[in-house]
């Protein structure tokens, strides 16, 4: 494999464990609000993360590619309430979808087709990940909704592993 490509598979293998611990750390701040449907939510996000990772990790072996992990940054931990943390996770949801389609390209310049395959379960996950925090904000944002109610409501998400493994 091309070396800058791996090391680039690297850096997001890297960074998805990065996302699943802001996630761990968004929940924790909910759950310190006894907001625990939000918390829910946001444990499925977690989970979801470690699949991210996971598959990088089963690709890059496949392709007898070297696995590197790097140490993992300390997330911010404190937000001003729920609004803000889901802004914050759309905003980090953007800068993810920002490096998969530079992945993307990346395997494309350098021909690489079995990546820029593999990539595209990746392109696809982005659209809803950036859905599901989108329709979180807006209903927070709605009047009238109580955040109670819809706490209950986002205790109800439920984490599915992916129905096919990623080779
Ligand atoms: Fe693994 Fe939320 O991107």
């Amino acid at each position: 494999m091309d070396k800058k490509l791996e090391k680039s598979l690297n850096d997001q293998l890297n960074f998805e464990l990065y996302s699943s611990y802001i996630y761990l750390s968004m929940q924790s701040y909910l759950k310190s609000l006894d907001l625990n449907g939000f918390a829910n939510w946001m444990d499925v996000q977690v989970k979801e993360e470690l699949t991210h990772v996971l598959k990088f990790y089963d690709f890059l072996h496949n392709r007898n590619a070297e696995v590197e992990f790097e140490a993992v940054s300390k997330p911010q931990h404190k937000w001003d309430s729920p609004l803000a943390v889901f802004e914050h996770a759309l905003k980090h949801e953007k800068i993810v979808s920002k490096r998969i389609n530079d992945l993307v390209d990346l395997a494309t310049k350098v021909g690489d087709h079995a990546t820029v395959n593999f990539l595209q379960w990746f392109v696809g996950e982005q659209v809803e990940e950036e859905a599901n925090v989108v329709s979180v904000i807006r209903q927070i944002k709605l009047v009238g909704k109580s955040l109670f109610m819809l706490d209950r409501e986002l205790g109800q998400r439920v984490f599915t592993p992916p129905a096919t493994p990623q080779a």
